[in-house]
């Protein structure tokens, strides 16, 4: 708990996204304030407030905000519009958005008179306090709250913070080469749970590895593994001539202008 925290929090939307932070804040983060979540998603409302003395359960969203410092809204994009409209903020209020692709000027106008508005990108291992976690505008206040599950990134310019948005579209992706290596290692006859910890733990040592480089570094981890004629080398090379890496820079451009579009 830091004395920066707000004794009260609401979420607007308690679906996945909402349940890991609720969990990340309990958990890893300190957090002892209350919490309010909605009844309508009921079996993750309900189980939140079984898990956590702290969550409580409010029958509707207007109630959420009239008792909550800060707002999270955690809803659909395609829902947020419409939900936040019908709300009525006050003006010593903070409200956070998680949703994508909805500008700042847009929420403060339609939170009005909102004190202040921000946005973040919290991603699912905040649940187990790590990950990274971009906020925009600046706040000290939110950066303190989410550094204790996480590593709160402070961002000045939001097509800056919407890159973050666009560069988390690999999660899936990610989670596939890991499975697809945990399947291959399966295949040669080991068990499943031995070929996953080992796929599993050997992408956690080298993403460890990876936190601990400055940039430079990073760009040239790869070719530190590359030894003339070994292992490494030939699935780089025949990944590089399939075009892989020129496809995933090509994919997030694309992701990027969908976000900008919308921006
Ligand atoms: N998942 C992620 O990793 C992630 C990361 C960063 C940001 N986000 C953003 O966070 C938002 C939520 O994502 P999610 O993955 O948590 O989606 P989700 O699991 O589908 O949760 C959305 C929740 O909103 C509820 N909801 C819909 N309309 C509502 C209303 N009028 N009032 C109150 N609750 C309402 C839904 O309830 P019902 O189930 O009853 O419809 C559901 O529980 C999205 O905008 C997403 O872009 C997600």
């Amino acid at each position: 708990m830091s004395e920066s925290d707000p004794q009260s929090i609401g979420f607007i939307g308690t679906g996945a996204i909402a349940e890991a932070v609720i969990t990340g804040l309990n958990l890893h983060g300190d957090f002892v304030g209350e919490i309010f979540v909605s009844q309508r998603s009921e079996a993750r409302s309900r189980r939140l407030s079984d898990r956590f003395a702290n969550v409580g359960i409010e029958t509707d969203n207007q109630s959420i905000v009239d008792g909550s410092q800060w707002v999270f809204l955690c809803v659909l994009p395609e829902h947020a519009r419409d939900v936040i409209q019908q709300l009525d903020f006050r003006n010593d209020q903070t409200l956070i958005s998680l949703v994508a692709a909805f500008p700042v000027a847009e929420l403060a106008v339609l939170a009005a008179p909102v004190a202040r508005v921000h946005r973040i990108i919290p991603l699912p291992p905040i649940e187990h306090g790590v990950g990274p976690l971009p906020i925009y505008p600046p706040n000290s206040e939110i950066a303190a709250l989410f550094n204790r599950c996480g590593h709160a990134l402070e961002i000045d310019n939001e097509d800056h913070f919407s890159a973050f948005s666009a560069a988390s579209s690999v999660m899936a992706a990610h989670h596939r080469l890991t499975a697809t290596i945990a399947a291959w290692i399966e295949n040669q006859g080991l068990p499943p749970e031995v070929a996953a910890d080992y796929a599993s733990h050997m992408v956690h040592s080298l993403a460890e590895l990876e936190t601990r480089c400055s940039a430079e570094e990073l760009n040239s981890l790869a070719h530190d593994c590359l030894t003339e004629g070994g292992l490494n080398e030939q699935v780089m090379s025949e990944l590089q001539k399939a075009g892989w890496f020129e496809k995933l820079t090509r994919r997030l451009d694309r992701i990027a202008v969908r976000l900008l579009a919308v921006d």
